[in-house]
């Protein structure tokens, strides 16, 4: 069992590298699976979702040769099998582009059912197959599995517009329209940078797709995707993270290798609390000298705050002057790490979708726990700013998308580190607490 100890309370200085984005990666991977050649992909970030999509393409055939630590070759050409099996594909919740990614190629899927971060609330997938059925497929779900199956020859383009703004279900039918006959259009369709590197992927091997990004994607369904090479985004919310991290600690870092316009949701409300924001053509910097400012977040879908930062931001407000709300528009139930703040010393009410702040002078470090990859990431953030030791435990969630967060934090001076604590002595301490 692996856990992070973490002595708070240094502020951080210096430069950190942000890797590719953990959810195109985690799309475009997939999406590899229906092209007849070979693709090269680049800016790939070493964490263990992907290691985990990669593994899945290697059971149903696909070769896949790492070239360097960042960039693999994958080759699609000979794959054998349309039904992933239930392990790995049932522990990340990525595993649902398998359906449209196999279905879109070879007209039929079998995929186990996804896992990944719980936020102790339901993920529907019904956008997902109400988009699978408007293009001709046939949906169960049965024994754990999704089963995908086309009606005819062909999937047939048709028109979906989508009840609820689902990044996922974007994306998901975006895949399976690009092979399909004649056009396809989602309406009402998520707008996230990683939905624009998903169809510039796909573009770059073949297909048709115009208007990702906007809220109309229109596709003109091709007979077949070939080989190439792409390099993958970089992670808007792994550098949000770290601009959060410096916001709490206080310090000066160059966070490289990022676009700066898919930041702006995130350092407008940073900038609003205090905290100075320079930007240059691929990198910004991030200083905190003064206390931190009240502010409220609201999160929503992109250009929105993301949902995907919201116990980050929290984590951070627990620290500034005055009461701050926090509402959470996308899941119904994301405040489950806001018990492991409070043991650290944080003064906030959750009420169903809202979070009351009040700030507090200084957070106390504790042990603590990552509940899913995010909460994970806030739990790094208050360990570092608190007044003295906290041991963070359950932290395969945090490197399920953050590659190298250990030594990248320590090179901006953290006192943090990977400590491997074996079973017995975890339920000896147990039973003592
Ligand atoms: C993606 O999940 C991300 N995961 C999540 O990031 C992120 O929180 C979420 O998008 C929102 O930005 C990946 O990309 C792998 P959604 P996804 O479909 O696609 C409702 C992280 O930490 N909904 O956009 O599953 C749903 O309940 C992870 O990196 C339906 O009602 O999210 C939610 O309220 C966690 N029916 C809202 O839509 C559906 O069929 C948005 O969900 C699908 C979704």
């Amino acid at each position: 069992m692996t856990k992070y100890l973490v002595q708070g309370g240094k502020p951080l200085f210096g430069e950190v590298e942000i890797s590719g984005a953990k959810n195109a990666a985690v799309a475009i991977i997939p999406a590899a699976l229906m092209v007849d050649g070979v693709c090269r992909i680049e800016n790939i970030p070493q964490i263990s979702d992907v290691t985990l999509c990669l593994r899945i393409l290697e059971q149903l055939g696909a070769n896949v040769r790492a070239i360097n630590r960042h960039t693999v070759e994958i080759d699609c050409r000979k794959i054998h099998s349309t039904r992933t099996q239930q392990n790995p594909a049932g522990k990340i919740r990525a595993s649902y582009y398998l359906v449209g990614a196999l279905l879109g190629r070879f007209g039929q899927a079998e995929v186990a059912m996804p896992g990944g971060c719980n936020f102790g609330g339901l993920r529907p997938i019904d956008q997902h197959v109400k988009g699978f059925s408007a293009l001709g497929a046939k949906v169960i779900v049965e024994g754990g599995f999704i089963h995908a199956t086309s009606e005819s020859d062909r999937l047939k383009g048709c028109s979906i517009y989508l009840d609820v703004v689902s990044v996922g279900a974007t994306m998901n039918i975006m895949m399976a329209a690009t092979m399909a006959e004649g056009n396809t259009v989602i309406e009402n369709a998520a707008k996230e940078p990683h939905i624009v590197d998903l169809a510039n992927f796909l573009n770059s091997m073949g297909a048709n797709i115009r208007g990702a990004g906007t809220d109309t994607i229109k596709i003109r369904g091709v007979d077949r995707l070939s080989g190439g090479t792409y390099a993958i985004i970089p992670d808007q919310i792994e550098a949000g993270t770290y601009m959060a991290a410096v916001a709490a600690t206080g310090g000066q870092v160059l966070v490289k290798n990022i676009i700066p316009k898919h930041m702006d949701c995130i350092t407008a409300k940073l900038v609003e609390m205090g905290v100075e924001v320079e930007e240059h053509e691929d990198t910004l910097l991030v200083r905190r000298t003064g206390p931190l400012q009240k502010a409220n977040v609201k999160t929503m879908p992109y250009p929105g705050f993301p949902t995907d930062m919201q116990p980050q931001i929290t984590t951070v407000l627990s620290l500034a002057q005055g009461t701050s709300l926090v509402t959470e528009g996308v899941w119904s139930n994301r405040y489950r790490y806001v018990d492991e703040l409070r043991r650290m010393g944080a003064n906030i009410q959750v009420d169903e979708k809202t979070a009351v702040v009040e700030g507090v002078d200084h957070l106390t470090g504790a042990p603590i726990q990552a509940y899913d990859l995010r909460a994970g990431a806030a739990m790094v953030i208050a360990a570092l700013a608190a007044h003295g030791e906290s041991e963070i435990s359950s932290v395969h969630y945090i490197e399920r998308g953050y590659e190298d967060i250990i030594q990248k934090l320590r090179r901006l001076g953290a006192d943090i580190r990977s400590v491997e604590e074996p079973e017995e002595a975890e339920e000896r301490k147990a039973h003592i607490g």
